[in-house]
């Protein structure tokens, strides 16, 4: 084998490394979305992810009013634009059924009958 060759082989190698490199940074699949894949996730990666990871969106939750103070709120002082109406109509939709109001994740208190002798409880 010559040195020409192997350089050869070298350059179709990285040149087919670099493609596939290309290849995933271009396509907007789910799982780089990070997003449920629902109706309207589509309009949420286009117009929600320019300015943040969709990271932010998913780790927070809320009813469609609170998601749709979020959107006036980012409107007003973060520089969102106006949303077209149906577009906007499908994020709410799509945010408030799919990211919506988490029920309380702390469980009850126990029992106090339930509960070990506490040592540091004054006698009653
Ligand atoms: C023009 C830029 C921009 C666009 C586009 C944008 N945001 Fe934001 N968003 C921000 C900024 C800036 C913050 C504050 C980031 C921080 O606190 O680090 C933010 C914060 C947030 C937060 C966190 C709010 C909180 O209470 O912590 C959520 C949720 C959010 N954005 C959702 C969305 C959704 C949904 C869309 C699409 C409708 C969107 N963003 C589009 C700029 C933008």
């Amino acid at each position: 084998m010559t040195k020409n060759s192997i350089f050869n082989i070298f350059t179709i190698a990285l040149a087919i490394c670099l493609q596939n490199n290309g290849a995933l940074a271009q396509s907007e699949t789910p799982e780089s979305s990070r997003l449920i894949v629902a109706e309207g996730w589509q309009n949420v990666q286009a117009n929600c992810t320019e300015c943040h990871s969709s990271l932010l969106i998913t780790q927070n939750s809320g009813s469609r009013t609170v998601w749709e103070s979020r959107i006036r709120w980012m409107q007003n002082t973060q520089g969102l634009k106006d949303l077209d109406p149906k577009v906007e109509e499908s994020i709410l939709n799509y945010l408030a059924a799919n990211y919506g109001q988490k029920s309380s994740s702390r469980r009850a208190p126990l029992n106090i009958l339930l509960m070990p002798n506490n040592p540091f409880r004054p006698e009653d």
